[in-house]
């Protein structure tokens, strides 16, 4: 499987997404302010993905620290996740997994300093574990709804790269394909970071996953000549009612699949689902460098100086979405009440150490 990101004793290293797939390099972070830059830059990117890389940059900056005290180990605590959070606004599994190194370090502050480095540096790596369990498990779940042959839609890259691991959309997808299915996966290109046509079809054709290529401008024509079953996508957050933040271009695609009577789910960890954000009105929408939108591959296409916009994320009304697949079992609507059931199974678990999953 492919390492997207990985904790080693000599930092943090991360599969280079910028420069995939033409050149399969490795970045390796040995401080927090470095792993920082790489959210940022997207060499890493994915809400999954991202939530793993902040939990390991938190903890390589607590590796890094000379702190002899607790008090002076929080306060390097304090600035390093404020760095960490500030990286990239939308996708929430940033602040999720910030908010969980938190409660650990609360928990953990009674220790001595050095046994507090080690317990957050073992709660990064289990994270990095548990997502991949997480995408496995979600795999399975959402693997019935996808048609038994034919055509499936993609938008972005929701996949190994975007994860710790087999991805969450493209999770669903590999696990329906193991199951038996015949998917013919059509990847959306995914303008302008291009993670469509650069990591979707790069990581599906590594797996053998037969994989058609798309411009974001031909899905309504694909849909209405009968070539897409069922659309997946991922999600970097999902408001409280079931509106979805996902990747630019996921709410046209939403609403041409309604329009042909195509289903159209979306597959997201319990750690997506953000249920202190009412509606998608309050998601916050990160507004990327125009230069995303007037190079490609480092060449100019548009005239200089012509007004651009770049947000990187829209919001899919939840009336579009047929189900939510989580690792938990899958939410239809009403989603204040499903996902709220989900969500409160996972607090169940993790305070008693028994799932709700059958009941839900
Ligand atoms: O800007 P990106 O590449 O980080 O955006 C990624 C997406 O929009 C994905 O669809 C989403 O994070 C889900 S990844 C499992």
């Amino acid at each position: 499987m492919i390492q997207t990101l990985e904790w080693t004793e000599g930092g943090v290293r991360f599969v280079d997404q910028t420069k995939l797939p033409t050149e399969e390099v490795y970045v390796n972070c040995t401080t927090y302010q470095q792993v920082a830059d790489v959210i940022r830059n997207m060499v890493v990117r994915g809400a999954p993905a991202i939530g793993v890389a902040a939990a390991m940059g938190i903890a390589l900056g607590l590796k890094n620290s000379k702190a002899e005290t607790v008090g002076e180990l929080k306060r390097e605590f304090d600035e390093i996740c404020d760095v960490i959070g500030k990286t990239r606004p939308t996708a929430v599994n940033l602040f999720w997994a910030i908010r969980r190194m938190q409660e650990k370090f609360e928990t953990a502050r009674v220790r001595p300093v050095q046994q507090i480095r080690q317990t957050l540096i073992e709660e990064a790596q289990r994270m990095h574990a548990e997502d991949i369990a997480i995408n496995r498990a979600m795999g399975q779940h959402g693997s019935a709804l996808m048609p038994a042959s034919g055509g499936v839609l993609t938008h972005c890259n929701a996949g190994a790269l975007a994860t710790a691991g087999y991805g969450t959309a493209l999770g669903v997808i590999r696990a329906a394909i193991e199951n038996g299915k015949k998917i013919h996966v059509y990847a959306d290109e995914t303008r302008p970071f291009l993670q469509g046509s650069r990591l979707t079809a790069w990581e599906l054709m590594k797996d053998g996953i037969a994989t058609t290529v798309i411009s974001d401008n031909m899905s309504g024509a694909m849909m209405r000549q009968g070539k897409i079953g069922a659309v997946i996508v991922g999600a970097d957050r999902i408001a409280a009612n079931g509106d979805v933040a996902n990747k630019i271009g996921t709410y046209t695609v939403a609403v041409l699949a309604k329009e042909h009577g195509i289903p159209f789910y979306v597959a997201a960890p319990i750690s997506t689902i953000d249920l202190a954000t009412p509606d998608g009105s309050k998601i916050p929408i990160e507004q990327r460098n125009r230069t995303e939108v007037t190079h490609i591959a480092g060449k100019l296409i548009t005239p200089e100086g012509v007004g651009i916009e770049n947000p990187a994320f829209d919001v899919t009304p939840a009336k579009y979405v047929t189900a939510i697949v989580t690792e938990r079992g899958i939410a239809r609507a009403p989603y204040h009440e499903s996902l709220a059931a989900l969500w409160s199974a996972e607090a169940q678990l993790t305070t008693t150490g028994s799932s709700r999953k059958q009941q839900l």
